[in-house]
């Protein structure tokens, strides 16, 4: 059986569509083939929570390195130039990712609590303070860089310009976002760099810059451990290796953590009960972030490539297909999660998928991402006895790979 339904079509994503197409695939098709336009040749999705685990758990199987953690399909050039460790298997990329490992486990990251939740309250106090305000422009989409800005060491006033950045190279595929469009004949004078977007370029002089100023130095920043260290496996960082990891640290961090907590407030207007329940015992807000992170799942997917022929639901994945895992869908799956279209803070052990789920590229920042989370609700909670009232559409991104919503206008109610 092969259904029509394609997973690369962005209106569906857009328009919020997208949900219905998971919940049938799921369904009634649970190992997918979706064919796609030349040059790329098509691709399998798997939708289950248990078959999204089973591939990204194991490396052997499903490669990162072959052919990148995207749907773009690249060539061996443009794999070799633009990888970083979400691109890299095996040794090479444990010894990567334990360079910075320390830094993002909670002991690493106790330092920087009390300087987050200052953060949190400039925020949260000068959005507020507008009564009428787009809750991602003011609240969601600066708070992430700013934190990471500092874990980076990089001075306050270049984050705006980090930002931007994100939003060029994550929006790829967004009019409202890109310079340059992935799918358009412009990108390919930029098919060597992340994104195919040149914010990539700036990005890695950027990156070059602060590595200059901080290698040999005692720093305890990011960039200080990663120009100051000899990756486990004795292979020295090159510039590439330095340049594709600050580029996926400045990505990675931002534009998911933003949507997290865009979806979460949006979640907590549309469920004034919900949010009642945390108003009524703040302490109710840590324990709630698992529920808050399944339900907004900022990640629709990420990509690998079958190293080998594999046999799944009486089909054969050949050696070389893509096959893509749909961590959004994961998150609404019944098997795990009893009426998953429910926002329900009261649920335990809530297992979602949503920074992976125990294999190798599980997300480095998960711990960064909660304690945001988790911090950006302790203040802004207190702060709003009548919740926030919608006064307008909300837009979403239009991308198949970030669940992000670009507008979403509110008022102090
Ligand atoms: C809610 C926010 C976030 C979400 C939803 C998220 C999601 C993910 C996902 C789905 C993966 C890949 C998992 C896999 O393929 O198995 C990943 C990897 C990664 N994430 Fe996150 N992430 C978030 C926040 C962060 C933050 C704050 C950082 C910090 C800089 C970060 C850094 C990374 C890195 C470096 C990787 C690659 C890890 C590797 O290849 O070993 N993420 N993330």
């Amino acid at each position: 059986m092969n259904s029509a339904i394609d997973l690369t079509d962005l209106d569906a994503f857009e328009q919020n569509r997208a949900w219905p197409l998971f919940d049938e695939l799921r369904e009634n098709e649970p190992l997918h083939w979706n064919p796609e336009d030349s040059p790329n040749h098509g691709f399998w999705s798997v939708t289950r929570h248990a078959d999204i685990v089973t591939v990204t758990r194991d490396e052997d199987s499903f490669s990162s390195e072959v052919g990148g953690a995207n749907l773009e399909e690249l060539d061996a050039e443009q794999i070799e130039v633009r990888k970083s460790m979400l691109e890299t298997d095996g040794v090479r990329h444990w010894a990567l990712r334990r360079l910075l490992q320390h830094e993002f486990t909670p002991r690493g990251l106790a330092g920087y609590e009390v300087f987050l939740r200052g953060l949190t309250r400039t925020t949260v106090d000068r959005a507020l303070a507008l009564g009428d305000f787009d809750f991602v422009k003011e609240v969601s989409a600066d708070f992430p860089i700013q934190v990471l800005a500092q874990m980076l060491g990089v001075p306050e006033e270049d984050t705006g310009q980090l930002i931007e950045w994100g939003n060029r190279m994550v929006g790829n595929t967004d009019p409202d976002y890109a310079d340059v469009l992935a799918d358009s004949d412009e990108s390919e004078e930029f098919r060597l760099l992340p994104f195919r977007s040149p914010a990539a370029l700036e990005v890695f002089e950027y990156g070059f810059q602060l590595a200059a100023e901080r290698k040999g130095g005692d720093g305890t920043d990011l960039v200080s451990k990663l120009v100051n260290q000899t990756p486990e496996d004795g292979v020295p960082m090159t510039e590439r290796d330095f340049r594709n990891y600050f580029l996926l640290i400045v990505i990675a961090g931002n534009e998911t953590t933003r949507q997290a907590i865009s979806h979460t407030m949006k979640a907590l207007i549309d469920n004034p009960d919900q949010l009642a329940y945390l108003q009524e015992d703040p302490s109710r807000i840590a324990p709630a972030v698992e529920e808050f992170l399944r339900w907004a799942s900022p990640v629709y997917h990420f990509r690998r490539t079958a190293t080998r022929d594999v046999e799944m639901y009486g089909r054969t994945i050949n050696e070389g297909d893509k096959v893509v895992a749909w961590f959004a869908s994961g998150n609404r799956d019944p098997r795990v999660f009893d009426d998953p279209y429910r926002f329900d803070l009261t649920r335990t052990r809530v297992d979602h998928v949503t920074f992976g789920k125990g294999g190798p590229h599980f997300c480095l920042g998960n711990q960064l991402a909660r304690m945001e989370i988790r911090l950006m609700f302790e203040e802004l909670i207190p702060r709003l006895p009548n919740g926030l009232r919608l006064t307008g559409d909300i837009k979403l991104v239009r991308s198949n790979f970030i669940n992000g919503i670009k507008k979403f206008p509110v008022s102090v109610a």
